[in-house]
């Protein structure tokens, strides 16, 4: 699983597939793998979450981050100039066609071969060679858009195959799909959490990776799970505080605990569903407590991350 060329992280919006996949990119860079983190118009700062913001933020151009590790977040726009000029191959070419005022209105009425030109970019990179002749990176981490989002993006290159004649655009499309159709080099990340709609969308995105995409779901990430109860009988005992005078802060403080056993709770039920739905080897992660996320949080996920794929 640590060998895959291409990892795309996928789930509904706000479940942590920015998070997640920061946290696979750099325990995949310490161990030695050189990895590309490319983040779909991610609007998380990515920068923080990688430690990196006192040096630069992660935008579209690509930057190093430390031994190993590469992040870009793409956008359609600049991916598509980029993808231009990989399709049509030189820069004459690309200005007379792609800035051509009814090119570029077509473009813009087509949104998907917007978002696909992201797509586009990421395969390029997975193919890219070093100076070294060898592969420029081991990994390429893909954080794409959310659900509805990337199953459409995932769906265009067998629309193209499918209805665009033969030329660059349509080998391209015919690579990039056997690229995501390939279980060696290719794997998808399901990130949710144990709550209902996330759920049922983790449950949705396999089910159209296996059945529609033809791409492989590997993992399935549950993300910000709240704390177990130390001892299952403090649920019933907190129940019964809560009738009981108590002064201000020990009522505060049963009325936060019962809060925290309600939301786990709730994990609990869909750990089950999912697990009753979802034939995937499971990464657990803590919600953690802090007012925001930074390169501490990500190494501790990391670290949880490698301690499940090892056991
Ligand atoms: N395990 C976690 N514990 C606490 N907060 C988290 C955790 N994972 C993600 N978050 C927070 O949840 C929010 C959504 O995460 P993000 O990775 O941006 O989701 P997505 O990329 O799926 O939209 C962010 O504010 C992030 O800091
Ligand atoms: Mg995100």
């Amino acid at each position: 699983m640590l060998e895959k060329r291409f990892v795309i992280v996928g789930g509904k919006g706000g479940v942590g597939r920015t998070v997640v996949s920061v946290a696979l990119a750099t325990l995949l860079a310490r161990r030695g793998r050189r990895v590309l983190l490319a983040h779909a118009r991610s609007k998380q700062r990515i920068a923080r979450l990688l430690g990196c913001e006192r040096r630069f933020e992660i935008d579209e151009e690509m930057r190093k981050v430390e031994e190993n590790l590469w992040a870009v977040n793409m956008t359609p726009e600049a991916s598509l100039r980029e993808k231009g000029l990989m399709v049509l191959r030189f820069k004459a070419v690309y200005r007379a066609v792609l800035e051509n005022r009814l090119v570029r209105y077509f473009l813009r009425a087509v949104p998907a071969l917007n978002e696909y030109a992201m797509l586009g970019k990421v395969w390029y990179h997975t193919t890219e060679l070093g100076p070294d002749k060898r592969p420029r990176f081991d990994t390429v981490i893909f954080d794409g858009p959310a659900m509805g989002h990337l199953i459409t993006m995932l769906r265009i290159p067998q629309v193209i195959v499918e209805t665009v004649p033969d030329g660059p655009l349509a080998s391209d499309a015919r690579e990039v799909l056997g690229l995501l159709r390939d279980p060696v080099r290719t794997g998808l990340w399901v990130v949710t959490l144990a709550e209902e709609m996330p759920a049922k969308e983790a449950i949705e995105l396999c089910a159209a990776a296996r059945s529609d995409l033809g791409i492989t779901p590997d993992r399935l990430v549950v993300n910000a799970l709240y704390p177990e109860e130390a001892d299952p009988r403090h649920a019933a005992r907190l129940d019964a505080l809560a009738g009981a005078p108590l002064d201000g802060e020990l009522a505060a403080l049963c009325a936060s605990a019962r809060t925290l056993g309600a939301r786990r709770a709730i994990n609990d039920r869909y750990l089950a569903q999912l697990a009753r739905q979802v034939p995937l080897a499971r990464v657990e992660l803590p919600h953690l407590f802090v007012p925001e996320l930074t390169r501490a949080e990500v190494d501790e996920l990391a670290a949880i991350i490698e301690r499940t794929l090892a056991g």
